[in-house]
């Protein structure tokens, strides 16, 4: 299958790039669009032929649900049920968003191999002119995951799709660089006090303004995960990627410990270190691109500085920690 990118633009022919991705989409295939958080690979929610095509394409095991994205509050509410006024206050306050709700489904309207088979959903309204845009146009629920090859960072460009998805699926809804660069946050509105299923760009504080208190679970080693996607192997880089604790003399002595071994090194920091083979920037919108790019360079070896003890980066180092499987550099 060939894989086409069209760039969505006001000034060429927008209208045709949404025609194209609806009736794709309607005849049951797989579309990336963009979304603020990363690129999502989606499916009509309703079609299990259609969303099974989106664990083919990503490789991805089916007892990981996917989210569902509509476009409006008011959509979302046909498709759940017990809707409890804190999780309509969350969906006013956020909505659209990066805040993904874990709801009870109304039975019977998404694929089985959507929910993998569980009594909730989760559902979100994304903030994105193209996502909206294509909803509006579609007025079907969406099923995305992420548009990576499973394992692997989620897409930030376009071209991190086109890299993944190549000759995989027909059509790549191109509108640049997303803004947010991580995953939406994950509450499970199901559980009393709500659960922080995924952590991401709103935060604990944000939501307990609120609705008041909720739980935190991405320290969660429970055996039966409440998200399912908790126990894959995530975010990770070919080459073996460790943490180290942001102080300028650790790192250097790391560097040339690595490179007094005959191997190339690369570091994902704020701050650059000219004797390393390669920097790449960390932040929350350039964690996956600088991923991606250590897989274009030969390092042997990758190194990401983090600030442990700050509290306000949980978003940041949750993704971390995961794509370095929790290995500290010592
Ligand atoms: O920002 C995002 O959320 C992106 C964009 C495309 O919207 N999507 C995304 O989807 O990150 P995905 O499939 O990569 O992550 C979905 C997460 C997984 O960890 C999954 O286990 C969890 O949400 N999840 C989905 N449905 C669930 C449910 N019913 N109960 C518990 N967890 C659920
Ligand atoms: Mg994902």
């Amino acid at each position: 299958m060939k894989t086409k990118i069209v760039v969505v633009d006001k000034n060429v022919d927008e209208e045709n790039s949404y025609t194209q991705a609806v009736d794709i989409l309607k005849s049951g295939e797989v579309v990336a669009f963009p979304t603020e958080t990363v690129y999502g690979l989606g499916a009509d929610a309703t079609n299990f032929e259609a969303v099974s095509k989106i664990f083919e394409a990503k490789g991805r095991p089916a007892d990981n649900p996917l989210i569902v994205h509509v476009d409006s509050k008011e959509t979302a509410l046909r498709y759940v049920q017990e809707v409890s006024s804190k999780a309509l206050d969350c969906m006013d306050a956020f909505w659209p968003g990066a805040l993904t709700l874990i709801l009870k489904a109304e039975p019977e309207i998404f694929a089985s191999n959507v929910t993998a088979d569980l009594q909730t959903v989760g559902i979100r309204v994304p903030n994105h002119p193209v996502a909206l845009t294509l909803l509006q146009k579609l007025q079907l629920p969406l099923a995305a995951p992420s548009a990576n090859t499973s394992g692997k960072p989620s897409p930030t460009l376009a071209e991190h799709v086109f890299h993944d998805m190549e000759s995989k699926i027909p059509l790549i809804l191109d509108g640049g660089a997303t803004e947010i660069g991580i995953e939406s946050t994950v509450l499970d509105m199901t559980s009393e006090p709500p659960v922080i299923l995924r952590p991401g760009k709103v935060s604990k504080e944000q939501i307990e303004a609120v609705i008041g208190t909720v739980r935190s679970s991405s320290g969660n080693t429970s055996n039966v995960p409440k998200s399912p996607g908790m126990k894959y192997m995530h975010y990770a880089p070919t080459a073996p990627l460790y943490l180290i604790e942001n102080e300028k003399g650790l790192i250097e002595k790391a560097i040339e410990y690595v490179q007094g071994k005959g191997k190339r090194i690369a570091v994902i920091s704020e701050t650059e270190y000219p004797m390393a083979d390669f920097n790449f920037p960390l932040s929350m919108d350039s964690l996956y691109a600088s991923l991606r790019k250590c897989d274009l360079t030969d390092a042997d070896l990758i190194l990401a500085s983090v600030e442990s003890g700050t509290k306000e980066n949980d978003a940041l180092m949750n993704r971390l920690e995961k794509a370095a499987d929790h290995k500290w550099f010592s």
